[in-house]
């Protein structure tokens, strides 16, 4: 029996990574803002087996409410073994550069509310001395962008944030940051898709794996590690260049 606590539950990498434990006699605890969204994925996975998956909203900015959904899922079910954070907006970039207040909601939606609710999280496996505390990051956030160093930055922080937090919890706890490329799901459904483009179900199966072998940070697909290092080689003073 393997308890999974998810933050964005609704997302399609979180669901796809649901479906593949769903038939494992797995409990779920779903967090998300849109109830029938939410509900339609507790169904799905209760169809492929899982022994329960409750659900639980939340609306944006409301700290006490995401501690009260988590702290929910703690006392009905004791204890996680993993927690996902899947919640992320990609933003409109311009927008944003042009209105401090959809800046803001970037940051509370992609790295506030996932830290806060990580932070809760990495309390109840601190005093277990058990679990895996899974933050979907992104390549973005390796290095700035013209085009969406918004975005980038508000993942970037989530780097910061899991390596001092893995710090914290090993050996014990596993901290995973998983960085995938583009993926083909909601949150790019108006870019146009190209040949780097990868799916949910791929992201889903390496954090899988990863959880497995007690990673600490992966790319996926894998090849990005090599793409990012490379990029992350190039001097400032070309990259302050680059207007992509
Ligand atoms: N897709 C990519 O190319 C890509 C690449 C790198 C990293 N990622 C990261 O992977 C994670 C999952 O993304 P995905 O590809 O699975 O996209 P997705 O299917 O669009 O899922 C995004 C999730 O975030 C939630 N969300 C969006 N805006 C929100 C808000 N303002 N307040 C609360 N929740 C909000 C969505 O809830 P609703 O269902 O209610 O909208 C959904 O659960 C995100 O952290 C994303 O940044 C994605």
């Amino acid at each position: 029996m393997k308890n999974h606590l998810i933050l964005g539950a609704t997302s399609a990498i979180a669901q796809a990574y649901c479906r593949m434990h769903a038939g494992e006699d797995t409990r779920f605890w779903l967090i998300g803002r849109n109830q029938s969204r939410l509900d339609a994925v507790a169904a799905d996975l209760l169809t492929r087996g899982a022994a329960s998956a409750t659900v639980r909203t939340c609306v944006n900015g409301d700290y006490a409410g995401l501690e009260a959904a988590l702290g929910d899922g703690f006392r009905a079910l004791q204890a996680f073994d993993v927690f996902l954070a899947a919640q992320g907006t990609l933003p409109d970039h311009a927008a944003c550069e042009n209105d401090a207040r959809l800046t803001a909601e970037v940051m509370q939606v992609n790295t506030i509310e996932v830290m806060q609710a990580a932070l809760f999280v990495a309390k109840r496996f601190e005093s277990r001395r058990a679990g895996s505390c899974v933050i979907i990051g992104s390549v973005a956030g390796d290095r700035g962008r013209r085009s969406n160093y918004i975005y980038g930055a508000s993942k970037a922080a989530l780097d910061t944030f899991c390596e001092g937090l893995r710090q914290r919890l090993l050996p014990a706890v596993q901290v995973l940051l998983v960085k995938p490329g583009p993926v083909d799901s909601p949150m790019t459904a108006l870019l146009a898709k190209t040949a780097l483009f990868t799916t949910p179900e791929k992201v889903a199966a390496d954090i899988s794996a990863a959880i497995r072998r007690r990673s600490a940070t992966i790319y996926s697909p894998g090849h990005w590690r090599v793409i990012m290092f490379l990029i992350r080689l190039l001097p400032r003073q070309i990259v302050k260049r680059l207007q992509a």
